[in-house]
C-alpha cells in the first residue's frame, strides 16, 4: 500500500504561460519577476531556473528577479542565476554593501540611512540603484519633497551607477474603482516627468488593470503563479493558470450517524448519516487552520465540503451517504480544478498567505 501525502505539484508550463500573459499585457516593459518568500512558496531556485531558460525564440526570459532579503539573492547567485537581482527593501546593514558589490546585486534605496551608507561606502564598482518614492502607500519610500535631494545625491555619487530606476508601489491597484491608483500615478508622474531615468510602478494588479502604470519595468508577483491579483475577478478571466496544485489523499473512511460530532472540540455535528474521509493534510503542512466548515475540497471530480476543525496533520471531508470513494484516492486542496482564491475566502485570508505558508514537509514535484 502506498498513498500520496501532502504534495505541491509545480506546473512549469503554467508558469511560462503566465509569464507570456504578462508579456502580452505589458509588451513595452521589461519584467522583474518577484521571487521573494521562496517564490511565493513555489520554490525559489526551481522557479528562477524555469524563468532563466531560453524560450522558443531563443530570448532569455525574465529580465530581472526581485527578492526581499539578501539571503534570497545569494541563494540565487549560488545556484548560478546571472540575471539582475533587485533587493526590494534595499539593505539592512552597512556590511551588506560589500556583498552587494561582490554579487552584482541591485538595491532599492528608500531611506536616509541607506543613502548615507551607500554614499560613504569604500567601493570601486558602482551599484545599480532603484530609488523608491512614497506616492501614497506610506509603507516604504522617500517623501515626494525629498525626491530632488535623494536623486541629486545619488546621481553625483561614484558609488552609484549612472542610470537610476525610479519606482513606487501601488496600494489599491486590485480595485478598479479606487481612485488611489490615479492619485499615486499623478504624484509619480509629477516628480519624475523631467528625468530620463527608467521608471517602475506596476505590480500584478496594475499590469492587469492600469496600463498607464506600466512604464519601463513591471514587477509581477502573484499573477506569475496563476493567481488573480484583482478583487472579484477570477484568475481564469485574466487568462492565468495555477502553477501550484496542492494534493494529498484519503487515509481513512468512516460511516457516521446523524448527531455524531467530528474532530477536535466536537465542533461539527452531522445532521445526517454520512461518510467522512480523513485526508492527510493539516496546518502542519500549511493548510489554513481557520478554513471554515464548507470550504471546498476536490475529490474524484466533485467538490465536497470540509467538516470539523483542521488539525495539524489531517482534515475531514463529508463525502455524502452514498459514495464509492476509497482510501488512497487523491484529494486536491487547491490549484487545477479548485481555485485557491475560493479556499482563501473560506479561511478569511488571501491566496498570497496560503501559498507562502506551505511548510517544508510538503513534497514539491516540478512538472515540466
Ligand atoms: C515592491 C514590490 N513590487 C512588486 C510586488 C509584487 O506584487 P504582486 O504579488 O501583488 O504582483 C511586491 C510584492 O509585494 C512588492 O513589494
Amino acid at each position: 500500500m502506498s498513498v500520496l501525502t501532502a504534495t505541491a505539484f509545480i506546473d512549469t508550463h503554467a508558469l511560462l504561460h503566465n509569464y507570456h500573459v504578462i508579456k502580452e499585457k505589458a509588451p513595452s516593459s521589461q519584467i522583474l519577476t518577484v521571487l521573494k518568500a521562496n517564490a511565493y512558496g513555489h520554490g525559489l531556485i526551481d522557479i528562477a531556473k524555469s524563468l532563466s531558460n531560453t524560450d522558443i525564440e531563443n530570448n532569455i526570459i525574465a529580465n530581472a528577479f526581485g527578492v526581499a532579503r539578501i539571503e534570497e539573492a545569494l541563494a540565487l547567485r549560488n545556484k548560478g542565476i546571472t540575471q539582475k537581482i533587485v533587493l526590494l527593501e534595499g539593505f539592512f546593514s552597512t556590511d551588506d554593501i560589500a556583498i552587494i558589490v561582490a554579487n552584482k546585486l541591485s538595491v532599492v534605496i528608500h531611506n536616509e540611512q541607506q543613502l548615507a551608507a551607500i554614499l560613504s561606502a569604500k567601493i570601486h564598482t558602482p551599484i545599480n540603484v532603484w530609488l523608491k518614492i512614497d506616492t501614497g502607500m506610506h509603507r516604504l519610500g522617500i517623501n515626494p519633497d525629498e525626491f530632488t535631494y535623494f536623486y541629486q545625491q545619488l546621481k553625483n555619487s561614484d558609488n552609484v551607477e549612472n542610470s537610476i530606476i525610479l519606482m513606487s508601489h501601488l496600494a489599491c491597484a486590485d480595485d478598479i474603482h479606487d481612485d488611489m491608483t490615479l492619485s499615486q500615478l499623478s504624484c509619480f508622474n509629477q516628480l519624475t516627468a523631467h528625468t530620463e531615468e527608467a521608471k517602475s510602478l506596476a505590480n500584478s494588479a496594475a499590469i492587469c488593470a492600469w496600463p498607464t502604470t506600466h512604464f519601463d519595468w513591471v514587477r509581477p508577483g502573484i499573477m506569475l503563479y496563476g493567481i488573480s491579483p484583482m478583487k472579484a475577478q477570477s484568475a481564469q478571466s485574466q487568462l492565468l493558470k495555477p502553477v501550484m496544485t496542492l494534493q494529498s489523499s484519503v487515509i481513512a473512511i468512516r460511516q457516521i450517524n446523524q448527531g455524531d460530532a467530528i474532530g477536535y472540540g466536537s465542533a461539527w455535528v452531522s445532521d445526517k448519516n454520512t461518510t467522512i474521509a480523513v485526508v492527510a493534510i493539516g496546518y502542519g503542512d500549511g493548510y489554513p487552520r481557520h478554513a471554515e466548515n464548507g470550504t471546498p475540497v476536490l475529490i474524484n471530480n466533485r467538490i465536497v465540503p470540509l467538516v470539523g476543525r483542521v488539525s495539524m496533520d489531517m482534515i475531514m471531508i463529508d463525502l455524502g451517504e452514498q459514495t464509492s470513494d476509497k482510501i488512497g484516492d487523491v484529494v486536491t486542496l487547491w490549484g487545477k480544478g479548485l481555485p485557491i482564491e475560493k479556499v482563501a475566502e473560506c479561511a478569511s485570508t488571501i491566496a498570497y498567505e496560503l501559498i507562502c505558508n506551505i511548510t517544508n514537509r510538503v513534497k514539491k514535484i516540478t512538472l515540466s
